[in-house]
């Protein structure tokens, strides 16, 4: 796949500019961190930098001949420019939009982008490494595309569903992404590990919710994942799904939400995979404090065992708990702790802790380990 990344104006002046938003990546080391990105995926990269507007647009009426996707962060031409938008309409090549910063949480004129419209996928807030994200969507969206359908009318009440190639019925592994809850973080964090699952002959179905800010909040995220598995029930026909063997996955923050649907939607899943999951907030520690209040809002002290994995046992379905001994975002004791309860409540669970592997890499097909956390969250539904 031949991939385009352009970078719209100031764009140059990374590193230099205003370091506490942008970080201190220089461009050039950006594009370094794309080329060895790409060239792993088995892809090529161009790159192009322009502070013109109709450079710019001339470099995605060429990609029509030379790029097969596009990665563009248009700086502030996101925020004005109709006539990028209408080139990328235009172009009809799958363009992804990044943003370094969080858009949504500056300036309220940085919350409008008027070229998104015209893009498969908008990824903002996630620093530098919301490129090399950027490359992971359009790589896994080319290799399996995905059915999108809707579960509800917000934006965010969409999931991605793959087929296996075999006739069906088919096993049903529901995706719940991380990012505790937070805006920036979206389900193409989980397209590698949807695609790859897929490939080995199960379904799947990676889901959107509602996350805080502005939009969310726990009552609304959790109802979202809920009324996601919920909504297997009246696709399941025509996609020849097996309602009796439906697992849910969650990573990270994903796994409390996933705890949660697995206990209260309509379908019934046999099994819950925690993949690095937040599963004892009570005792996670003080550097998710920001987190769980952003989620919970003013009344964190009344709801916090209302959204506490750990304090909801028993689950009523088995449970694998996998964890990074590496993972140095949410401590392996989550799983560990987790696990015990659970077999005291009376669960069937168990605790896969994996050597040398962290937080990001549970959830990719590229990194180490990533057989053994396909075993386990294949396990439940064969
Ligand atoms: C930016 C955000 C824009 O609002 C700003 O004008 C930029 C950079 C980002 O990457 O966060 O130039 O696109």
């Amino acid at each position: 796949m031949r991939i385009l990344l352009l970078n719209g104006p100031n764009l140059n002046l990374l590193g230099r500019r205003a370091p506490e938003v942008y970080g201190s990546a220089t461009l050039d080391g950006v594009v370094e961190q794309c080329h060895a990105h790409s060239t792993r995926l088995g892809h090529r990269l161009e790159t192009l930098q322009s502070n013109h507007e109709g450079e710019l647009i001339e470099a995605i009426h060429a990609a029509r001949q030379t790029a097969d996707g596009i990665v563009f962060n248009p700086g502030a031409f996101s925020h004005t420019s109709y006539a990028l938008h209408d080139a990328i309409e235009a172009a009809d090549v799958p363009t992804v939009e990044i943003h370094i910063s969080n858009v949504r949480e500056r300036e309220p004129w940085r919350r409008i982008s008027v070229t998104e419209p015209a893009c498969v996928h908008q990824i903002f807030g996630r620093g530098v490494s919301g490129y090399l994200d950027a490359i992971s969507h359009l790589h896994y969206r080319r290799a399996h595309p995905p059915l999108t359908l809707s579960y509800g009318p917000h934006p965010d009440q969409v999931a991605d569903l793959r087929l296996p190639e075999a006739p069906g019925p088919h096993p049903v592994a529901v995706l719940v992404h991380g990012g505790g809850w937070t805006d920036p973080y979206t389900r193409d964090l989980m397209d590698g590990a949807a695609v790859d699952l897929t490939g080995r002959g199960t379904a799947t179905w990676n889901i959107e919710y509602r996350r805080v800010p502005p939009v969310g909040g726990w009552r609304d995220s959790m109802a979202d994942v809920s009324a996601a598995v919920g909504a297997l029930s009246p696709i399941s026909h025509d996609h020849r799904l097996d309602l009796d063997r439906v697992t849910v996955i969650g990573h990270s923050a994903g796994a409390q939400l996933g705890f949660f649907a697995a206990r209260t939607a309509s379908v019934r899943p046999v099994g819950f995979v925690s993949l690095a999951g937040m599963l004892d907030l009570g005792s996670i520690g003080s550097g998710f404090d920001h987190l769980i209040s952003a989620f919970l809002g003013d009344d964190r002290r009344a709801h916090l065992a209302e959204v506490d994995p750990i304090k909801a046992l028993p689950g009523g379905f088995s449970t694998v708990a996998v964890h990074g001994r590496r993972d140095g975002s949410v401590p392996p004791d989550q799983s560990r702790r987790f696990v015990e309860a659970s077999l005291a409540a009376g669960d069937p669970s168990h605790l896969v802790e994996l050597e040398g592997v962290d937080h990001m890499d549970v959830i990719s097909p590229l990194a180490a380990g990533w057989e053994s956390v396909a075993q386990a969250c294949l396990a439940g539904s064969e």
